[in-house]
């Protein structure tokens, strides 16, 4: 069983032209596709997962787009976290929180405080996330740092730049599993996925059931996993 999974929510929109809908109505099945592997995730006891909801170049789609995702994610974190609540899940976000309208920063500084002493999965949310946007925000801190002579060169090290990330204190992930066909990494998780597993599936997100999960699992088990070693 894996520590830690990544799931990249992908395949909304062609799930939603497939039927002829806009592509937002594949973005609300998505949501609460999201709901139900979040929970399914939590009663088969995965102890961290990582979802990536919205990338720092989900900001280039057409504003209409952006602007019912929104909406979406507003709607979603009033109604799923309350039910994460009693799941016991804790909720972190990963990404550039300043980059979404006051009243969302809001509530996601709430849902990060409401959940904050929750003992069950870690949920992380990766909204607004790029790992070139988080790699690069701790260089900077690790600059002023040194600038500021808190730190020295010599500290920089591969711990250093992990407790500088949305993740720190995480263990990497194990397994990402990318739905929607594509097998690529989009910018998620970069400096953590260092030795993950991944697994591309063929099936589109709002589709993807607690049975591709079970699938997935099954792969990353069969995995022979070396991490440098023989
Ligand atoms: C993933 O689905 C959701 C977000 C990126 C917000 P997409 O919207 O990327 O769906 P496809 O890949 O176009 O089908
Ligand atoms: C990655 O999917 C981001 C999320 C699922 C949130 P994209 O749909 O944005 O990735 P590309 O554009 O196909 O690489
Ligand atoms: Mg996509």
């Amino acid at each position: 069983m894996p520590q830690h999974v990544g799931i990249i929510m992908d395949g909304n929109g062609r799930w939603a032209k497939k039927r002829g809908l806009p592509r937002t109505a594949g973005h609300t099945v998505g949501a609460n596709n999201f709901r139900t592997i979040t929970k399914y995730c939590s009663n088969i006891g995965i102890p961290y997962l990582t979802v990536y909801a919205f990338s720092t170049e989900n900001w280039k789609r057409p504003a209409d787009e952006v602007q019912a995702l929104m909406k979406l994610f507003r709607q979603y974190l009033e109604e799923a976290l309350r039910d994460f609540q009693e799941e016991n899940i804790k909720v972190i976000f990963l990404g550039d929180k300043s980059g979404f309208a006051p009243e969302l920063q809001e509530l996601i500084e709430r849902t990060e405080k409401a959940s904050a002493q929750k003992t069950g999965m870690v949920l992380n949310i990766a909204m607004n996330y790029g790992g070139r946007d988080e790699i690069t925000k701790a260089a900077r801190e690790l600059a002023q740092e040194v600038k500021d002579g808190r730190l020295s060169v010599e500290e920089i090290d591969e711990k250093a730049i992990s407790d500088h990330l949305y993740t720190a204190g995480q263990p990497d992930p194990d397994l990402i599993i990318r739905p929607s066909g594509e097998r690529r990494i989009s910018n998620f998780l970069l400096w953590q996925s260092a030795y993950a597993e991944y697994v591309t599936m063929d099936v589109l997100w709002p589709d993807f059931k607690p049975k591709d999960l079970e699938k997935a699992l099954d792969e990353y088990a069969m995995r022979n996993r070396r991490f440098g070693g023989v």
